[in-house]
């Protein structure tokens, strides 16, 4: 295996691998053709995160040292072949107006782990003979070569998943929309966690749904609290986040689970089981929530945290009585997501990357998990072992929205708890949610937990107004 022999050690770590790909290129050390490691064995190899080699790859493809393909891995490139990517142009718009920020508000997958990968990936689907049937308008549903892919992804928590349930959305919150406007009616009451993932909270108010937040405790929603409110009214439909809960990392127990979903039989509701955290499960062998009512549950997630936001490409399972309304919802919202991103998504899925990449997920967020357990010694800390966040429970006498604005002072971007209450006028909540995936390194996460960790033990930090 390649190890690089890292001279100059006054630049970025990624900087000087991709220079000692160039120099052993030069010397006839690397030829041709030669199998570079994988991620995950040179970060091992070098004692540094996946990331940094992954930023190491994407400088070296850059430089049109080497390049990358799914399924094969990694490949030194002929420094004078033609045939390979140009250059990219100077840093276009997206490279504008970065904020001077530590950014812990927003939860994504770590690194640019598919950045190198995703290069070659764009332009083999150009070259390949699929190529015209991406460019085409798909039939309701999508191709059904993408809705097999997804019913590949979801078989791994659904294992009799079957391509003919699968509705291709464009990304989970799209999901979300196409449930809730397919599964209920203007003014109907729709139950969620009392604090919830607030695209939820927007959706409830743009469709005009009336929006409950049911209580919760540390496996999320309470079933003796949703049996009252069913009690009193019936609910069309309840949203469950089950596993690493957006915001407060809840995730049920089988038992909790199975008594959810008997509430939902008994009352006769639907539930909408967002997923999208399922593969950080601390105990996978835990069937989703929708597994424990099938026929009444409309499973959603999307492949934004665990591959990459951008391809906005999710996927929702339903049971054959509900494929028709979720397809014409789909079909009324966007017509179709792009097939073109529906192709790459499945690219990842048939050559097995989508396994790789989420096992270094896993991994990067166990370590944060750790970096943070650490730093927040002594603290109110509500997590799971390989969540991308965690709910911080802050003593008194500070409010959840006056520490987020001072930590916001200081450099650091969280969200406050009162951003996650589905309802207004509730007692407040004193947590806030912070993201430890979102800094690209761990040194950079470390230095915003510290700062958030001094701030916390300020006697007063009214002197920072
Ligand atoms: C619980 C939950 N559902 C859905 C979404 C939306 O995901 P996507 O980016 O796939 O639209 C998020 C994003 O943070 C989320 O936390």
């Amino acid at each position: 295996m390649w190890v690089p022999q890292l001279n100059d050690l006054n630049q970025p770590m990624y900087l000087s691998i991709a220079d000692a790909l160039a120099r052993d290129i030069a010397n006839g050390v690397l030829r041709h053709g030669d199998r570079l490691p994988t991620l995950r064995e040179l970060a091992q190899a070098l004692d540094v995160t996946p990331g940094t080699i992954s930023r190491a790859y994407s400088e070296a493809q850059r430089r049109g040292l080497m390049q990358g393909e799914v399924g094969r891995g990694s490949y030194v490139l002929d420094p004078q072949a033609k045939d390979r990517l140009p250059p990219p142009a100077a840093p276009g718009p997206l490279a504008l107006g970065r904020a001077e920020v530590l950014d812990l508000s927003i939860i994504k997958p770590s690194g640019e782990s598919l950045e190198y990968w995703l290069r070659d990936a764009l332009v083999n689907l150009a070259r390949s003979t699929d190529f015209a049937d991406a460019l085409d308008y798909a039939p309701d549903g999508g191709h059904p070569a993408h809705r097999e892919a997804g019913a590949q992804w979801l078989r791994r928590s659904l294992p009799h998943a079957q391509w003919q349930q699968v509705v291709v959305t464009a990304g989970a919150q799209h999901g979300l929309m196409v449930a809730m406007s397919a599964l209920s009616g203007c003014g109907d009451l729709v139950l969620c966690e009392a604090l919830c993932y607030p695209g939820i909270i927007s959706l409830a108010h743009g469709l005009q749904r009336r929006l409950r937040g049911v209580p919760m405790d540390e496996e999320g929603i309470i079933p003796a609290a949703l049996r009252d409110i069913c009690q009193q009214e019936r609910p069309a439909l309840l949203i469950c986040v089950a596993t690493c809960q957006n915001p407060t990392t809840a995730s049920m127990s089988h038992r909790r689970r199975a008594e959810i979903a008997a509430i939902a039989e008994e009352f006769d509701f639907l539930l909408v089981d967002d997923d999208i955290y399922g593969f950080l499960a601390a105990d996978p062998s835990i069937a989703p929530l929708a597994a424990y009512a099938p026929e009444r549950s409309v499973y959603l997630t999307s492949l934004s945290k665990s591959v990459m936001p951008a391809l906005r490409t999710g996927y929702l399972y339903s049971p054959p009585r509900l494929l028709s309304r979720l397809t014409s919802m789909v079909r009324s919202s966007v017509w179709m997501p792009s097939p073109l991103t529906a192709q790459l998504a499945s690219n990842v899925i048939t050559a097995g990357l989508d396994e790789q990449l989420i096992r270094m997920q896993r991994d990067e967020a166990a370590a944060r998990q750790a970096l943070a357990a650490q730093i927040f010694r002594g603290l109110v800390v509500r997590t799971q072992p390989h969540s991308y966040h965690l709910w911080l429970e802050l003593p008194e006498p500070w409010s959840a929205d006056e520490f987020t604005l001072l930590a916001r002072a200081q450099g650091v971007q969280i969200l406050s708890g009162s951003q996650f209450q589905a309802e207004r006028g509730g007692a407040l909540s004193r947590g806030v949610r912070v993201v430890l995936m979102s800094p690209t390194s761990r040194d950079e996460l470390a230095f915003a937990l510290t700062r958030l960790a001094s701030l916390i033990s300020t006697p007063d930090p009214r002197r920072f107004y």
